[in-house]
This record gives structure tokens, sequence and C-alpha cells, in this order.
């Protein structure tokens, strides 16, 4: 139909005759002269019609915005002085010849280059909301970025291998989302979580090398960077260990920096123990773009009386950590209560602070409202552990260890973001030797911290049973400016080691055997040594793409409340679908 894609027409077709077909981006009338911005997936051309070419000018004065076009037309240099340097299409303009209609449009309920549209409408919308260059931008990028990551790993020998989606539960500490079997009454299929056992048993099966790129399924709390079904790009490998898989990822990673980007990564991402990063960033995935960290200062407040700190000082599962804020002395009055504010959402029941004004004039050139609590020579040790300097403001977190990183780790990204302290780079990372085990306070039992096939690093049975509490986990996180886009492990491949870990976690022989026997029965059978990571596809492009909500990289995505507005699923069953369901319940009541 188009000889041309309107964003790709320039200086080269000047004088020859083109036919484009997009969507009226804007027509304006200048005194007789028709322009239209015609816009396709690759950018905009201006056309202009004047009266000599009646009929498709009389067709020009008809068109509204977001009509389809036809036009034919020739291309000619605009007039000096009316250049666009910004658009490829900006040095020419297209004489149209004639122009057909191909379909009308109602007024669109936004125009494309409003800049603050209400989400919900977005959504409702998206077909249209998908027309604006920059989510066009983001899904070109999208799609580049999954046939680099593609290629790289057919490079490597890996086999794309499908898995299924009406599977059985694949613990990911998320709850299943569950379809009911319309055979087996009164039974469900649950939606992966991810491919985590299917991978295994793909490496049980020899495949030795396996990639997908895969949906997976999590009814979570949705945030900013969660989506209740996502993309992994999921991978395993049979005879390896943590470094070469590690090397290989960073390699492809790279890779997909430098060929969608043309950024160069650093050659060697840097690896951190996860109780480092806790202590010194308040996270475990830190966004180490930002230059502040937090000061260890528990032991330090032993010696105060002060109840804010002696409690959590002298409780085994407290912490008080500071975060100093160089120069952080032109915060006012109300800057500080709004951080106070900020970080009792993270259940902090107040911030302390002291201002340093003037090191040299002693505890006159400090100014704070704790300091008559504390005695001369804890604060000259705060000051000194803190390596204060004059300007600076020390915040203060005191509390179970968990209130304080994360109230702390939260404050310190909020500071960095507000005082332009966010490095404009790019900074990756693994997050490694992570705990094998959490202490889960309200189920009173352990929890998987990565998944309970992840091998620990201890592999006498005896002695793991003894300390879980002291185990570590073979498994690593790779951050990007403190998101983690991806994580793994290397797995347990011994039957002996996975029903221990069962055990551990409180998951008895029967309900391992339950839920997974079919693994144990596979271990058997002459297992590999494997690993295996899997990255979130969504989040990498939306940090990639600069958007700031998983939503704008996913072509149709759920609202905050797991909703969709366009299609307005989830919908009510009908009513055969009812009537099964209440026989399935039926069913499941009498079994009870
Ligand atoms: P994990 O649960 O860490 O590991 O998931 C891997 C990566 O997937 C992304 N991710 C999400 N992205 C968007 N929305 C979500 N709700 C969501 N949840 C997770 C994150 C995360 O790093 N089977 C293991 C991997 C393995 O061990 O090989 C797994 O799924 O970027
Ligand atoms: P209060 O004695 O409660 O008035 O608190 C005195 C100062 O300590 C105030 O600046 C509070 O914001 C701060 N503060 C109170 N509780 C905490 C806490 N758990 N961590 C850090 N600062 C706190």
């Amino acid at each position: 139909m188009r000889s041309h894609y309107c964003g790709e027409v320039d200086k080269n077709q000047i004088d020859q005759q083109v036919t484009l077909c997009g969507w009226v981006h804007r027509r304006r009338d200048h005194g007789g002269v028709i322009f239209i911005d015609l816009r396709d997936r690759e950018g905009t051309v201006q056309v202009v019609f004047d009266p000599d070419t009646v009929e498709a000018f009389t067709n020009a004065e008809k068109v509204r915005s977001e009509y389809v076009l036809k036009i034919i037309g020739k291309v000619r240099k605009r007039p000096a002085g009316t250049e666009n340097t910004n658009i490829r299409t900006g040095e020419i303009e297209v004489l149209g010849k004639s122009l057909e209609i191909l379909n009308t449009s109602e007024t669109p309920p936004f125009q494309l280059d409003e800049e603050e549209i209400n989400e919900e409408t977005r959504l409702r919308y998206r077909y249209i909301d998908l027309r604006r260059p920059m989510m066009q931008a983001r899904f070109k990028l999208r799609a580049k970025a999954a046939k680099t990551l593609r290629r790289f790993l057919d490079d490597q020998g890996f086999m794309d291998i499908e898995t299924p989606m009406l599977t059985k539960a694949t613990p990911e500490g998320a709850r299943d989302y569950l379809v009911p079997s319309r055979t087996h009454q009164g039974s469900f299929f649950a939606l992966p979580q991810s491919p985590q056992l299917f991978k295994q048993l793909l490496m049980m099966a020899g495949m030795d090398r396996y990639y997908q790129i895969v949906r997976c399924f999590r009814d979570e709390d949705l945030r900013a960077d969660r989506q209740p079904e996502f993309t992994q790009l999921d991978i395993e490998m049979s005879f390896i260990d943590e470094t070469m898989l590690k090397n290989l990822m960073e390699d492809m990673i790279r890779q997909l920096f430098k060929e969608c980007l043309d950024v160069d990564l650093p050659s060697v991402f840097p690896s951190m123990p996860y109780q480092e990063a806790i202590n010194r960033y308040g996270s475990d995935k830190p966004d180490l773009r930002i230059n502040l960290e937090l000061t260890e200062l528990t032991d330090v407040m032993k010696k105060v009386d002060f109840k804010v700190f002696a409690a959590p000082a002298n409780d085994p599962q407290g912490r008080i950590a500071a975060l100093k804020v160089p120069n952080g002395g032109d915060l006012s009055r109300k800057n500080i209560d709004d951080y106070t504010q900020f970080v009792g959402i993270y259940g902090a029941k107040g911030l302390a602070y002291i201002k340093v004004n003037e090191l040299a004039k002693g505890k006159d050139g400090l100014q704070s409202p704790i300091l008559k609590f504390l005695p001369d020579e804890v604060i000259n040790e705060i000051l000194a552990k803190t390596n204060a300097q004059d300007n600076d403001v020390i915040f203060f977190g005191a509390d179970k260890a968990k209130i304080v990183n994360e109230s702390l780790g939260a404050l310190r990204l909020k500071i960095g973001q507000d005082r332009g302290l966010v490095e404009k780079t790019w900074k990756p990372l693994w997050v490694v030797d992570f705990p094998m085990f959490e202490w889960d306070e309200k189920e009173q039992r352990w929890a998987a911290l990565h998944h309970p096939f992840t091998s620990p690093n201890i592999f006498d049975i005896e002695q793991l049973k003894a300390n879980p509490n002291s185990a570590l986990s073979r498994a690593y996180d790779m951050v990007l400016n403190g998101s983690e886009i991806g994580g793994g492990s290397i797995r347990i491949h011994k039957t002996e080691m996975q029903s221990t870990v069962f055990e551990i976690l409180g998951i008895g022989a029967e309900e391992a055997r339950q839920k997974f026997g079919f693994l144990l029965d596979a271990l058997k059978y002459g297992c590999p040594p494997h690993g295996g990571i899997a990255f979130g596809l969504d989040r990498l492009i939306m940090l990639m793409s600069g958007a700031t909500s998983i939503r704008d990289v996913i072509a149709f995505p759920k609202t905050q409340t797991a909703a969709c507005p366009l299609t307005s699923a989830p919908s009510p069953a009908n009513e055969t679908q009812l009537r099964e369901l209440n026989l399935c319940l039926r069913k499941i009541e009498k079994a009870e």
C-alpha cells in the first residue's frame, strides 16, 4: 500500500513521488494551505495540501486527529527557515497530490502529546496510548533487547524449550493463580510462579543449557516494579559453578547494553555479600549510584541511657545506625519533619538528627534535640565514626534491625533523589552469600530466602540441621541501579539434601511427597549438578528505557489492583462456569 514509512522520508527522496499511510497527528490550516503531520511507527512527516489540487485539498479539509490516511505526493525541500533539525523528516515536506481517507476516528479521549494523562484512561484506551512515539520507542527497545538476548543465548548453545502454564504450584513466595479443572472436579491447576522445577527437570533430562522468555504469574501486592503476570528470561545450565554462570551472565548483560543502548558496562561486575549490603546500605539491592552510606552505632549506643537508643542497642535484634548527609545543613525544620514522616512509612518511630554547624566549637557547634541525652564521649564517637564535617547533618535510626534497615535504606534513596546525588551512570552489582534460611516470626518456622531448591553452602547434612541459621545459600542476585533485575542459584542435586532442606522448612515427608514427589523421584535417577538464574525482563527494559513504571513497558498491563481497564478483566464467571465451580466446591466440602 505504501512506498515508505512516514518517519523515514528524508532528503534522499527529494523530487520523488512517495505513497504514505498513517494517522493524522496534527492538522493545521494556514490561510488556504493545509498542513498535516502524518504519523506511523517510524515517526511523522509534514504533508502540505494547497487549493490547486482541488480534490486532495477538499479531502484534507475533512480530516481530523487520528484519521487514517493514504496520501501520494512529491517530496520537496522545506522553505529555508522552516526546517526542523530534531527529526529525520525535518528537512523535507511532501506536497500532497492525492489523499484517501482509509478510516475516520472519533475525537480521541486524549491528545497524544498531552503530558498528564490519567493512567486508568491510558490503559482503557491502550491502543491509542501505545501510538504515542514514546511508547513506540519503548516497545521497539523491548523487541530489540529480546532479540539480542536470544541471539546471545542461541550462540552459546542454549536451547529454547517451553514449559507448561497449566501446572502445579511452584513456591516463589507469592500466592498462586488457580484454574479449576473440568475433567478432575475439585482439583485445580496453578499458573506457574516461575518454571523453576521444570527447568531443573530439563537439566535432569540432559538438555544441558536451557532458556525461555516466559510468562510468570504471582498473586502478590503490586508496586511500580511488580505485575501479577510478568516475563522472565529464565536460564538453567548443567555442570557449572557460580563463577561460570555469573561470568556468562555478565557477558550477556554487557552485550545487551552495548547493542541496544551503546553503553559500556564495567568489564567486571562487583560482588557484595548480603550482610555487607544490609550494613552499609540498609538494602539487599543497593543503588551504588548514590554515595551515601550507613554508619553502625549499635555498640556505641550501649553506653547511653536515652531510652530511644538504649533499648534497641541492648536488643539482640535491634540496630542503631546513622545516615550522614554531607552539606545537609541547608535542610529546614520542615524538610526534616517531612523526612521523619517518610521514615514512618517503614515503621520508624522518629528520626533523631544532629546538625553539625561548626565542629571547632565543640558541643556548641552542634544543633540537635537529642544532644542533652548523649554523653560527650558518645557524641565524639558519633562525629568520628561518621567522619562529620561542618555543615553536615546526621540522621539516626534506632529500632529492630529490619525497621532501621528499611527506613534508613529508603531515606538514603530519597535524599539521594531530592538532593541530586544520583550519579548519571550504570552500576551493576552481584549480591551474594545470602542466608539460606530466615526465621518467620509469625509462622514460627524457618523460611527459604531464595527458594527451597537452592543449595546451601554447608554440604554436611547433620551440620546443616544443627545450624540452619548460620548456613548461607549459593544464590546470587544481579542488581542494577538499585533494582533487582535477576536472581538465581546453584541448586540442590541430591535427594538427601533436598529432603533435609524441606525438613528444616517444616515441610514434612508426607507434604514433600505430595507437593514435590516428582522432583524427589527425579533426583534419584542421575541428576547433574546444575544452576541457573532468571531475569525480570520487564524490569530490565524499564531501567533501560528510563520508564518509571513497569506498566510502561508491558503492552497490556494490569492496574495496581490487578485489573485490566481495557478488557474489564477479571470479570464474573458465566452461569455454566459458576455451576461447575459450585459442584467443585461441594465435592471439596464432602471430601473434608
Ligand atoms: P525470582 O523470584 O527472584 O527468582 O524472580 C526472578 C526475577 O523476576 C523479576 N520479578 C518480577 N518482575 C515483575 N513483577 C513481579 N511480580 C516479579 N517478581 C519477580 C525480578 C526477579 O529478580 N525461579 C527463580 C529464579 C532462579 O532461581 O533461577 C525466580 O523466579 O527481576
Ligand atoms: P522523643 O523522646 O520521642 O521526643 O524523641 C526525641 C528525638 O528522637 C526526636 O527527634 C525523634 O524524632 C527521635 N526518635 C524517636 N524515636 C526514634 C527512633 N526509633 N529512631 C530514631 N529517632 C527516634
